[in-house]
């Protein structure tokens, strides 16, 4: 009985020791040594709360272009562990409420393609006064003079070269066709209230006229909403009252600009044989593409939507992070494309 006993009190103990030394070796991992140069901390990834907070606010959210431009800055967040805020801001009272939310939510900084350009300096007050950092893409701000306000770094298209490209673009397939000059006139939709715009309308009037298409019948079309239905209804109103064209010449600063005009120009009973459209962006003309049988939208000047975005972001986290300001004034550059190369240009850039 005694001996039973014992050996059962020394089990108890064994397994008591075995606990105690247990607990010791716990309460020996939950110290933690202080992290020296030889044992630095566990890289941690960056919590919700501890990550850099930055804006991408854009002008016209559901366009290809833009969301072509928060998928680039998307990529350039996840590069450096930063979290993005991409608002749709498609007039002046959101952008500026927009702001404030960030500046609320902590945001550092952010960046912009603004619904209206006047708007920069109200922008850059309610950036100042949240304590954020701004930098604008495509849509350059304009102070109360008119002129572009170039204290805060801008990032948008080499737009005049890029227009002349779409000029000589166009210049050329007229010639391809073996049209007659004297039958052919240039329908231009403008939208000069927008600086990068006019830049590139007057690129392309002007690479018209250089290789020597007549002068005067190189037509404006002003449009009043910068989309799809303002193109076409500016068109229309041009079409109407130059009657007698056999062909058209179709530009403008964008290709929803150029698709508006070219429906305008079906809409008037032109067979996409006399029609020669050449937009800018190359991201909102995938569909025109994929047509079965070729429109009158010959091409598009191709520019990077995902770059813009992701080297605007990548800027401003630069900015933030290491106090690296941007260049006051980045521009790129286009590359033509066609119904033959659109999908290799735009897949070799992970658009398709
Ligand atoms: C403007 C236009 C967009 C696009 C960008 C490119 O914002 O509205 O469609 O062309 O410029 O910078």
């Amino acid at each position: 009985m005694l001996a039973s006993m014992n050996a059962r009190l020394s089990s108890l103990r064994l397994v008591l020791a075995g606990l105690l030394a247990g607990a010791g070796l716990l309460a020996g991992c939950s110290k933690q040594a202080a992290p020296t140069a030889s044992n630095p901390p566990a890289a941690q990834p960056p919590s919700a709360s501890t990550k850099m907070k930055l804006g991408f606010l854009v002008k016209q959210p559901e366009a290809p272009w833009f969301q072509q431009e928060w998928k680039g800055a998307e990529a350039a967040a996840a590069k450096y562990g930063a979290e993005l805020i991409k608002i749709g801001v498609p007039d002046g009272k959101q952008a500026l409420s927009a702001i404030a939310s960030l500046a609320a939510a902590g945001a550092q900084g952010f960046v912009i393609c603004t619904p209206d350009v006047r708007l920069g300096p109200a922008i850059v007050a309610q950036a100042a006064k949240g304590g954020l950092k701004v930098i604008t893409v495509d849509d350059r701000f304009v102070g109360a003079d008119g002129k572009p306000l170039v204290e805060v770094p801008y990032f948008g298209l080499a737009a005049a070269k890029i227009g002349r490209l779409a000029g000589v673009i166009m210049y050329a397939e007229m010639l391809r066709r073996g049209w007659d000059p004297a039958e052919t006139a240039a329908c231009v939709v403008t939208f000069d209230e927008l600086d990068t715009a006019r830049e590139r309308t007057d690129g392309i009037a002007a690479a018209l006229k250089g290789a020597g298409f007549p002068a005067d019948r190189i037509f404006t079309a002003p449009q009043k909403t910068a989309d799809l239905p303002g193109g076409r209804d500016a068109a229309n109103a041009l079409l109407v009252q130059h009657a007698g064209i056999k062909h058209w010449l179709v530009a403008g600063m964008n290709d929803s600009a150029v698709l508006g005009a070219v429906r305008a120009t079906e809409g008037r009973g032109f067979p996409a044989a006399d029609v020669i459209g050449v937009g800018i962006n190359g991201t909102d003309c995938v569909d025109e593409f994929r047509q079965a049988a070729p429109t009158g939208f010959h091409g598009s000047i191709f520019v990077s939507a995902p770059q813009h975005g992701f080297r605007t972001t990548e800027m401003l986290y630069r900015w933030v992070k290491e106090g690296v300001v941007p260049p006051p004034d980045t521009r790129t550059e286009g590359q033509v494309i066609t119904r033959e190369n659109f999908a290799a240009v735009l897949k070799a850039d992970g658009i398709l």
